[in-house]
């Protein structure tokens, strides 16, 4: 099915400030990519497939732009820790098991279903060291229809010898024959991933630079996430001017080659600066910075800067692997920001979070996460009947009440690419 209609209620957010939708109105898919949208078919199209979804919500597509695959495992569980001793209790011990590719298949299996019937389209994944678990990662989500990318993590200090790698060169050396094998996929990507500044020596992010130079891949981390983790950072780089300077020295900081930096909680004014001139990507992930006791992220005034803002579940610091209930907790923690912390940054509103959890976090990716004509063809139908009420809602109003309370039951239809992932 290369060149399809989809018929029902569209809606879109080509800007944060508000929601674009066109009722009982067509969406044309031509190899791959928005055509545009009609309220009747034009000439041109005649003949071409139509699929129904009168009185369907049909949506982008959502992106997720931090999760760590094998964390899922373990997800709604182990709360009760902030980030450093939770990596050290339940992280480590848990990422530790994909050495073993019997427990990955299981566990990544599990994962990958459950991600396939979410509305979520693209994907930036964090696995484990171990390269193999990893091909095997990005075997699944291919076969699941997820784009995005994948990274085997590097981490060769400050964490257990259970879960470390022996040194830089064997961590670059794993990297590289992880590389090799997939270095020509086009659906699930490779990215370089070195874990967060503490567990990666200077050595090792000297040489990763290396290899993002001979390669010019693309690279995800964490920054700024928690007060402890800052204060850490500060110890082991005491010549850097703010966590994300660190990153900077080593040339890791978007210099070359796409970059995003999962949380930002405690990113001050100099570290967003040198990210908005990087072009870094921030993953704004709140429902993990509750669970962890991390905190807030100034995300208002990360867009108020223009900065590049997308969401990420975090797997497992949130529990939940559903975009939009990200997009709604992305709301809920901005009103608490402007009540306890700045009365100058207004709570961001449903349209807002909703471009952050689409456009907003889909360019990273290429022409993703939005109706316009050109961008990729990424869509969900949800049939939004089963949470109607006594209220007749016009469209926005639809759309945000199924981000507060859809559920994955109710997606009809999901297409990545032009492709059909599922439809029932
Ligand atoms: N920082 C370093 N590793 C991790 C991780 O696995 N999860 C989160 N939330 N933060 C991290
Ligand atoms: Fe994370």
């Amino acid at each position: 099915m290369k060149n399809f209609a989809l018929k029902g209620d569209i809606i879109f957010t080509p800007t944060p400030e508000k929601f674009q939708s066109a009722q009982d109105s067509y969406i044309v898919c031509e190899d791959g990519m928005v055509s545009g949208i009609w309220k009747e078919l034009p000439e041109r199209f005649s003949g071409i497939r139509v699929l129904d979804y009168s009185g369907r919500l049909i949506f982008p597509g959502l992106c997720d732009l931090h999760i760590h695959a094998p964390q899922y495992s373990f997800r709604g569980m182990g709360m009760d820790m902030e980030l450093l001793s939770w990596l050290e209790t339940y992280t480590f011990p848990e990422e530790a098991k994909y050495g073993d590719l019997e427990y990955a298949q299981k566990a990544y299996e599990i994962f990958t279903n459950d991600l396939r019937k979410s509305a979520t389209s693209r994907v930036n994944v964090f696995a484990t060291i171990h390269g193999e678990a990893t091909v095997l990662l990005m075997d699944l989500l291919e076969k699941a229809g997820m784009r995005g990318f994948a990274g085997k993590v590097n981490m060769d200090r400050n964490c257990p010898d259970y879960y470390k790698e022996k040194d830089a060169d064997t961590s670059v050396q794993d990297t590289w024959s992880w590389y090799e094998s997939v270095k020509d996929r086009t659906g699930i990507r490779p990215i370089l991933s070195p874990r967060f500044l503490p567990t990666c020596s200077d050595r090792l992010m000297e040489q990763l630079k290396e290899v993002q130079k001979k390669t010019g891949l693309y690279m995800q981390t964490h920054l700024s996430e928690n007060p402890g983790e800052v204060e850490w950072v500060k110890e082991l780089a005491p010549w850097s001017e703010f966590y994300g300077d660190a990153y900077d020295h080593f040339g890791m900081f978007g210099n070359h080659g796409k970059t995003v930096m999962a949380h930002c909680v405690y990113s001050g004014k100099e570290e967003r600066d040198l990210m908005s001139k990087r072009g870094v990507y921030v993953a704004h992930c709140p429902q993990s910075n509750l669970n962890l006791s991390s905190g807030i992220a100034p995300v208002r005034a990360m867009m108020e800067e223009g900065l590049h803002v997308g969401l990420g579940t975090d797997m497992a610091g949130g529990a939940s692997l559903s975009i939009l209930r990200v997009m709604t907790d992305a709301v809920q923690v901005s009103k608490m920001y402007w009540r306890y912390l700045d009365q100058d940054k207004k709570p961001l509103s449903a349209s807002e979070a909703f471009y952050l959890g689409t456009k907003g976090g889909g360019s990273f990716f290429g022409n993703v996460g939005s109706f316009e004509q050109g961008c990729e063809f990424d869509a969900v139908v949800l049939n939004d009947t089963p949470i109607k009420t006594a209220l007749d809602p016009d469209m926005e109003q639809r759309m945000e009440r199924a981000m507060y309370l859809s559920q994955n039951e109710h997606i009809m239809a999901k297409y990545i690419h032009g492709q059909e992932v599922f439809r029932r």
